[in-house]
């Protein structure tokens, strides 16, 4: 089984995402190939970051200066796929999902690279998001480094 990870990726009061991502998750948990977990960045108040390479140590086992900023990145890395579920905002994904991405920087070539992500958007009115769901967004691709498509 793998462990899917899905991102929401917008804190918002009334954010669409309330809409997709019950169903999103439904959908996936109905198959057998997932096990998943809703990764939901309102139960994720992370620090803005603010790592040194001193607070982060080996990159190999980054220490982090705090627990949650800790605790998030072991979370992603038990993560064997991950969708995250985004609105646009000014052309790229909320500031709070960038910080999130920027939390696990130490640990993404260890941790996320060749494994399967994409994303999805998750906005009112319907057709926004391009941008912040595009396979070339740079966070995206520096996410996701696959040699197969992603
Ligand atoms: C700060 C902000 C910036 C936005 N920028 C864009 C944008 O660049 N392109 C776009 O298509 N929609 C943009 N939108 C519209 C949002 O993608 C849409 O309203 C979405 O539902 C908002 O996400 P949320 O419901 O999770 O907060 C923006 C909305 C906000 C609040």
């Amino acid at each position: 089984m793998l462990n899917l990870n899905i991102i929401i990726g917008s804190t918002r009061p009334g954010r669409a995402a309330d809409h997709v991502a019950p169903w999103i998750a439904g959908l996936a948990k109905e198959h057998p190939a997932f096990t998943v977990e809703v990764l939901d960045l309102r139960d994720w108040p992370l620090p803005f970051f603010a790592e040194t390479y001193q607070t982060i140590g080996d990159p190999q086992h980054p220490a982090y200066s705090d627990p949650i900023v800790r605790r998030w990145n072991q979370r992603i890395a038990e993560g064997d796929a991950y969708l995250f579920i985004t609105p646009e905002y000014n052309h790229s994904v909320p500031g709070v999902l960038k910080n999130a991405i920027d939390s696990v920087f130490a640990s993404l070539p260890s941790a996320t690279s060749r494994r399967p992500s994409s994303a999805t958007a998750a906005a009112s009115p319907p057709g926004s998001g391009p941008s912040s769901t595009s396979p070339t967004s740079p966070s995206r691709r520096r996410w996701s480094r696959c040699a197969a498509p992603c």
